[in-house]
C-alpha cells in the first residue's frame, strides 16, 4: 500500500511525525511526504523536521504565502499533479490548515482515497479560516480518525456515516509524550539562555488574524500582556505574522513581554511544562498545556478542543483584556485551574491509526478506497 502524506504548515509536521514512525514499522507499506511549502522558513518548517527526527520531505512544492484563494488554489493545483505522478492508495492529511483542504479535495477528485488525522473538531465559528477548512476535510475524507469523543458527537450530529469515524486519541500529544524527555534535558540550557532562573515566568504565543491582524483588538491585549509582565516574566515567541503586526503598534515598554524569534518543538515544550501560565490563541498548545497541567488563558471567544476546558487546565478569556488580567491573577494566586488528561491520549495513537491502515484500508462497504480500483481510476484521469 503506498500511502501519500501531506503537510504544510508547522503543526501538522508533529502530526505527522508518529503516524509516518507507526507506518514504518509495518511491512507492505511505502510512504510518501509531500510538504506544500505553505510554511517554508527554517524556524517553521526545516527545524521542526530535523527536532521530530523526521526525514526530509520526498517533496516540497513550493506553495509559499498567499491570500486564503491564491495559497488554497496553488497547493491544489500542484497537489493534483503530485497525486497523479506518485499515484497513492490513499491520502493522509492532518488538522485544519490551508494545505489540508487542499489535499483532500485534490485526492477526493482524483477518486483517492483520504484519511483526516485530528477529524471531527468544530469551533462553530465560520469566521475562522480553519473551521472552514475543518468542515469542508470531514465532508470530503474517506475515514475520519478523532481525538476526542465530542468529535465524533459532532460528526454524527452533521450526519456522518459512523462507519467513517475512529476515535483514536491525540496524535499531537504522542510526539510529546515521546520527545518531553529530550526537552527536559535540553530546559537548563533553555533556561540559562532565556535567562529564567530567577522569577516565574509565562508563555506567550498569539498569531490568530482575529487577534493580532487589528490595532483596535491586538492594541488592548498587549497592554494587559504589559500588565502581566510586572509580575512575572513573559516569553513571546512571534510568529512572522505577529512581529509584523507588533512593529505597527510602536515600541513596549522595557518591562513588557520580551518578544523572541519563533522557537522550535522542544524548547516550546520545555516552556510550557516549566511555564506558572500559558496565554495562546493556538490548538496544540491548549492540548499540550492540558497534557502537562498547566493552566492555560486562550484569547479566544471559543474553541474547537472543549475536552481541554471540559477536562484539561485550559479557560477561555476571549478577546477581553481585562477577563485574561483577571484570570491570570486567580492563577497567580495560586487559583488555577487543576485538570486531568483526556482518554487516548496516550502516546500511542500513530499505533492505533497505523492498526486501522493496515487491517483494513477503508470502512466497511466503502469501495472507493481499495487499491485494486487505482489503474482503473487513473486511466479514468
Ligand atoms: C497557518 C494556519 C493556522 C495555523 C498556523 C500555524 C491556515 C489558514 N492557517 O497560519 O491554522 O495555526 O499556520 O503556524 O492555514 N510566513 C512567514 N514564513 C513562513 C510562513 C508564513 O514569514 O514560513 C508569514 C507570511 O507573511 C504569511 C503569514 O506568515 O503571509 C501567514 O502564513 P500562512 O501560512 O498564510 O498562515 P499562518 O498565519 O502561518
Amino acid at each position: 500500500m503506498k500511502i501519500m502524506h501531506v503537510v504544510g504548515a508547522r503543526p501538522n509536521f508533529i502530526k505527522l511525525s508518529p503516524v509516518h514512525a507507526a507506518l514504518a514499522s509495518r511491512s507492505g507499506v511505502e510512504q510518501v511526504v509531500v510538504h506544500t511549502g505553505q510554511h517554508y522558513d527554517d524556524l517553521l518548517s526545516d527545524l521542526i523536521f530535523r527536532q521530530l527526527a523526521m526525514p526530509r520531505p520526498d517533496r516540497n512544492l513550493g506553495v509559499g504565502s498567499g491570500s486564503h484563494a491564491a495559497q488554497t488554489a496553488a497547493a491544489l493545483t500542484r497537489l493534483e499533479s503530485a497525486m497523479q505522478d506518485i499515484r497513492p492508495d490513499m491520502v493522509l492529511v492532518y488538522g485544519d490548515v490551508n494545505s489540508t483542504l487542499a489535499a483532500a479535495l485534490a485526492a477526493a477528485k482524483l477518486h483517492i482515497p483520504v484519511a483526516h488525522v485530528e477529524a471531527g473538531l468544530r469551533s462553530r465559528d465560520r469566521s475562522m479560516p480553519e473551521e472552514l477548512n475543518r468542515l469542508l476535510v470531514d465532508r470530503l475524507a474517506d475515514l475520519l480518525f478523532t481525538p476526542s469523543a465530542d468529535a465524533d458527537e459532532n460528526l454524527l450530529a452533521e450526519g456522518t456515516d459512523p462507519e467513517r469515524i475512529r476515535l483514536v486519541g491525540n496524535v499531537m500529544i504522542d510526539s510529546l509524550v515521546r520527545l518531553l524527555p529530550t526537552a527536559e534535558t535540553a530546559w537548563p540550557g533553555i533556561e540559562r539562555t532565556l535567562d529564567l532562573a530567577d522569577r516565574p515566568f509565562g508563555l506567550v504565543t498569539l498569531h490568530r488574524p482575529a487577534n493580532v491582524d487589528h490595532p483596535e483588538a491586538f492594541g488592548p491585549l498587549m497592554a494587559a500582556l504589559c500588565d502581566l509582565s510586572r509580575d512575572l516574566t513573559l516569553i513571546f515567541p512571534a510568529h512572522p505574522r505577529t512581529r509584523a503586526r507588533l512593529a505597527a503598534l510602536g515600541p513596549l515598554p522595557p518591562h513588557g513581554p520580551r518578544i523572541i524569534a519563533p522557537l522550535g518543538y522542544l524548547e516550546i515544550l520545555a516552556l510550557q511544562k516549566h511555564a506558572a501560565l500559558v496565554v495562546t490563541d493556538s490548538g496544540g498548545i491548549q492540548e499540550e498545556t492540558t497534557f502537562l497541567g498547566v493552566p492555560c488563558l486562550t484569547v479566544r471567544p471559543n474553541t474547537e478542543r472543549p475536552v481541554t476546558i471540559t477536562l484539561g487546565s485550559n479557560q477561555l478569556v476571549g478577546q477581553d483584556p481585562d477577563r485574561l488580567r483577571r484570570a491570570a491573577a486567580r492563577i497567580l494566586g495560586s487559583q488555577g485551574k487543576a485538570g486531568g488528561v483526556p482518554p487516548l491520549w496516550d502516546g500511542r495513537t500513530g499505533e492505533r491509526i497505523a492498526d486501522i491502515l493496515t487491517v483494513s484500508a477503508t470502512p466497511a462497504g466503502h469501495d472507493r478506497a481499495r487499491p485494486a480500483d487505482r489503474e482503473e481510476r487513473h486511466v479514468r484521469h
